[in-house]
């Protein structure tokens, strides 16, 4: 192994963010896990991006997750995470969970999206090169494709774990009946299902009633995306719109028609439930997210050291009176 220009902090473990299984996996993963999706592409802040990756790994967040077509323009997240993985971390790949996915439009021409097995192979090939690796730990269906039988986009997952380009595979925002399909399928091809990754917060908790129970079922883990709702779930929008945020730039995916009055006012509600509990609104959120167990990870997006630094803070409390499950849940409705 190449030697790393980069020393981690050897508190890492011992002071770190903790572990959950995944599911009925062997496999553990950081109760908070960061996410490359806004922040860490060809538009955003190279200096910025290499700061949170080395705090993350400090604090013993292990698990990076990527796809296909994150940042801007697509694919840059995994080329500019790829580079600093060379760079940084070559001595620790053994230390890391990276993921990737592949489901959304990422090239032109039939073979560019969906989850045919050429666009699904195709491009686990192109993200292993744009990350200079040999292998993901986990490679995911990003979203259930109507126009491809299940066994075609299954089959695909597998092969790529008995090829060694994965060690795990996962679905991604699934419907139910579909997901029962896919955890059959992949049963029955021997590569079983790792993980469901679905949007989780207290602003989007529908999948409460069916897609996190089946996913325990199947013996599936569950990991949380956009448990801070993009950043609507923190004090930034109180006021307005900042200069500096998700919602301001033109190639975010928060829109600003998303921030509105009723909005703004469950926020400073929150807020001050928040507050009460001595956390900030992210904190909060995060906290509710993983209350339970049966949500093994969130999978938070930060645009700065101090904004993962608050969400790591999270932890220190997450425990919830019924009083205040109760107002969060007359909240988020
Ligand atoms: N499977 C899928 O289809 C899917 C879809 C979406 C996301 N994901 C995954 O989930 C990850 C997280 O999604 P997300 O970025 O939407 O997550 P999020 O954590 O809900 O939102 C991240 C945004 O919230 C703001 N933020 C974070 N911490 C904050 C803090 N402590 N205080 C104030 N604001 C804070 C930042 O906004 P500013 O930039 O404004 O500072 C940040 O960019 C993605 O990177 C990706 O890996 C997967």
């Amino acid at each position: 192994m190449s030697h790393s220009k980069y020393k981690p902090s050897d508190e890492r473990y011992s002071q770190s963010v903790g572990y959950r299984y995944c599911g009925k996996s062997g496999l553990q993963l950081p109760t908070i896990s960061l996410g490359l999706w806004h922040n860490f592409g060809d538009v955003d802040d190279a200096e910025e991006a290499e700061k949170m990756l080395k705090f993350a790994f400090d604090h013993g967040i292990t698990h990076f997750d990527l796809a296909n077509n994150y940042g801007t323009p697509a694919g840059s997240a995994e080329k500019n995470f790829g580079k600093m993985l060379k760079d940084l971390f070559s001595s620790y790949r053994d230390e890391m969970i990276i993921s990737t996915k592949a489901g959304h439009a990422m090239w032109d021409g039939p073979y560019g999206d969906g989850g045919s097995r050429k666009y699904l192979i195709g491009s686990l090939n192109q993200s292993l090169k744009r990350m200079k690796l040999d292998y993901v730990d986990i490679f995911y269906s990003h979203r259930y494709d109507p126009n491809t039988p299940l066994e075609e986009t299954m089959g695909a997952l597998s092969d790529m774990v008995k090829q060694g380009k994965a060690l795990y595979v996962g679905i991604s925002k699934y419907p139910t009946e579909k997901a029962k399909e896919a955890y059959r399928i992949l049963k029955e091809n021997g590569t079983p299902c790792l993980i469901n990754q679905d949007r989780y917060s207290i602003f989007t908790r529908e999948i409460e009633k069916e897609v996190i129970p089946l996913a325990k079922e199947n013996g599936a883990g569950f990991i949380a995306f956009s448990p801070l709702s993009q950043g609507l779930l923190s004090d930034k929008y109180i006021n307005g719109i900042p200069e500096k945020s998700r919602a301001a730039h033109s190639y975010g995916f928060l829109q600003k028609s998303q921030i509105t009055p009723e909005k703004v006012e469950k926020i400073k509600a929150l807020n001050e439930i928040a507050a009460n509990r001595g956390q900030s609104l992210a904190q909060m959120a995060l906290a509710w997210c993983l209350r339970s167990e049966v949500v093994n990870s969130v999978i938070v997006g930060t645009s700065s050291v101090k904004q993962l630094q608050d969400n790591i803070n999270a932890l220190e409390n997450l425990s919830f009176t019924d009083d205040e499950l109760w107002k969060i849940g007359e909240l988020g409705a």
